[in-house]
């Protein structure tokens, strides 16, 4: 990670020692003492070229010293270099950085287009808990994505085809209970699947009579055939099925405050798949096997239609990156499941790039979310409910929010609680890195203290009622007051600067946690300089700190909505 504004003084400099050499990244420092950021450059390559590394540090430091924004270059310890940025540069930098839409960001994404597949729950069952982290991840990864630049399409690529729905229809003819579905039609579906899955599980239930268990299963692959068909009973079921659970699931999501471009399910691609196996076959992509259709890779086998002639999951994705690659032309595909989908993933990437094409396919694995007694499981009926736990989130924050801010009329701090408990609970999902297991743990989930959403809606809160003050004094901020004479000023000013580098390096390696790392580490520098620096009675530098608050908050406001938190004015 290298400061926009110092990449051509580190590039330059290396090339003079070697035009092929790799330009470390420069390392910011905890000392400041030792400058703002060290570079190692010099240390390393003397070891390898066995020469002496201080004195190839000393022949680097003409390329830094002078140089603009640079206030000091030294040599320390065995062959370092220590950079001291110069604090009028870094004014201005800032300034600059808070007037850019973009807020210092890269934009590495103008003129590409990426497709982010996330959250993507299978129909007809409530959303639970386990459902939270495609949602989260994905949904930042949109929103970094737009904010280098990139045309993001998020598409929410949810399970509404295939076998589920015969035994859901079959389900449903004998076991429905139309008042129930009336009230909580998710709920009933819900209970109608785990029906049939008790009816047929011979593993669970060995009591149960084969041949009603094989009767069931044969109808119920008959109405999903008949479906596919186009059968207009089952059609016409399908289709309430689908749009009563999508209806429940959008309340869900506009709470999250999450939106989706394209809702296209599996079903979208049905007819798609046909045309792509046969192309596949014809080609010899793909062969025959036992009257299905199979592809080899490697040791690996992948089914891309069934003996019945029944699509796959690996085929439907096929379709849909077809269906993708025709519409929007692509740079970048991103999908977001958890692990226990990486095979399937790698191994359909690798069937398209068969064909050839230029699109980056990326999947982003995320680690299991476990409940202390183990894995949760609609079948099991162990899990927790998405909307359980942000109603228990938001009422926490709601007894927060009536203790310490009475004075706020009632509907604000409704909105205020509502926004602090689902950010605590976003909040909560997105620090932990994807690939992590988590435990759930209501007391964690719901913490509004330490490194969690209140903090940083808290801290935000303060530079905006800072800044409504000096309105109220009639006293507008004016950037080009800019000064940074105190250390707490820097540390502020510096968590600023690197604020967008690490928003690059989140979206380079698909890591949300790091956005959250860096909004937290803006947040602890804006607290320490907010708590020790008097700002609106600060006398001569009344004017130079009001400056800093101003830049601070444009920074904290793009930092919590990158995490997708609403910030708020006040609390
Ligand atoms: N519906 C799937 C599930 O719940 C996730 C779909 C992910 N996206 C995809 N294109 N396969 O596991």
């Amino acid at each position: 990670m290298i400061p926009a504004l110092l990449r051509p003084l580190c590039a330059a400099a290396a090339a003079s020692v070697d035009p092929d050499a790799d330009v470390d990244a420069l390392v910011p420092t905890n000392n400041p003492a030792h400058g703002d950021y060290q570079w190692n450059f010099a240390f390393r390559m003397a070891k390898a070229r066995r020469e002496n590394p201080r004195a190839l540090a000393e022949r680097l430091l003409p390329f830094f010293q002078g140089k603009p924004g640079i206030r000091d270059a030294q040599v320390a310890g065995p062959g370092f270099l220590n950079l001291f940025l110069d604090e009028a540069w870094l004014a201005a930098t800032l300034v600059a950085q808070a007037a850019d839409p973009a807020g210092g960001v890269a934009q590495s994404g103008l003129g590409k287009t990426v497709i982010v597949d996330f959250s993507s729950p299978n129909v007809a069952k409530r959303m639970h808990v386990g459902h939270m982290r495609s949602t989260h991840i994905g949904h930042v990864l949109v929103l970094l994505h737009r904010a280098a630049g990139y045309t993001v399409v998020g598409d929410n690529h949810i399970g509404d085809w295939g076998t589920p729905f015969g035994k859901l229809i079959v389900a449903w003819d004998r076991w429905r209970d139309e008042a129930a579905y009336a009230a909580d039609p998710v709920g009933e579906l819900e209970r109608l699947y785990v029906k049939f899955g008790d009816a047929t599980n011979t593993k669970e239930h060995p009591e149960l009579d084969p041949a009603v268990v094989a009767d069931l299963n044969d109808r119920a692959r008959a109405e999903t055939a008949k479906l596919q068909r186009g059968d207009p009973r089952n059609r016409a079921l399908w289709e309430d099925f689908k749009s009563k659970s999508l209806a429940e699931y959008d309340t869900v999501y506009a709470r999250m405050g999450v939106q989706f471009d394209e809702v296209l399910g599996e079903s979208a691609y049905a007819d798609g798949v046909d045309p792509i196996v046969d192309a596949m076959l014809a080609s010899g992509q793909a062969e025959l096997s036992e009257g299905a259709v199979i592809l080899r890779d490697g040791k690996q086998v992948a089914v891309v239609r069934k003996k019945d002639g029944a699509a796959t999951y690996t085929a439907t994705d096929l379709a849909c990156v077809r269906y993708r690659l025709d519409r929007w032309h692509p740079d970048r595909m991103v999908y977001v499941t958890d692990v226990r989908q990486a095979q399937h993933f790698a191994g359909f990437f690798r069937i398209a790039q068969g064909w050839g094409l230029s699109t980056e396919l990326v999947h982003v694995g995320f680690g299991m979310l476990k409940l202390p007694e183990g894995t949760m499981s609609t079948r099991k009926g162990n899990v927790i409910r998405l909307v359980d736990l942000l109603d228990e989130a938001v009422a926490q924050a709601r007894a927060v929010v009536d203790e310490k801010s009475a004075r706020i009329p009632e509907a604000e701090r409704a909105a205020i609680a509502e926004a602090v408990g689902v950010g605590a609970v976003r909040y909560q999902d997105l620090v932990q890195a994807p690939a992590s297991d988590i435990v759930f743990d209501w007391k964690k989930m719901l913490a509004m203290d330490g490194n969690s959403a209140p903090y940083l809606l808290y801290s935000r809160a303060r530079a905006a009622s800072v800044l409504r003050r000096a309105a109220d004094e009639g006293q507008a901020p004016a950037v080009a007051d800019l000064r940074l004479d105190h250390a707490l000023e820097r540390e502020l000013a510096l968590a600023l600067l690197r604020f967008p580098e690490l928003v690059e390096v989140a979206l380079r390696t698909a890591a949300p946690n790091l956005v959250a790392e860096a909004a937290y580490r803006l947040c602890e520098a804006f607290n320490r300089f907010y708590y020790e620096l008097p700002v609106l009675t600060g006398g001569d530098a009344r004017a130079s700190r009001l400056a800093l608050v101003q830049v601070a908050d444009v920074a904290l406001v793009r930092a919590l909505g990158l995490l997708g938190l609403r910030a708020l004015d006040r609390v």
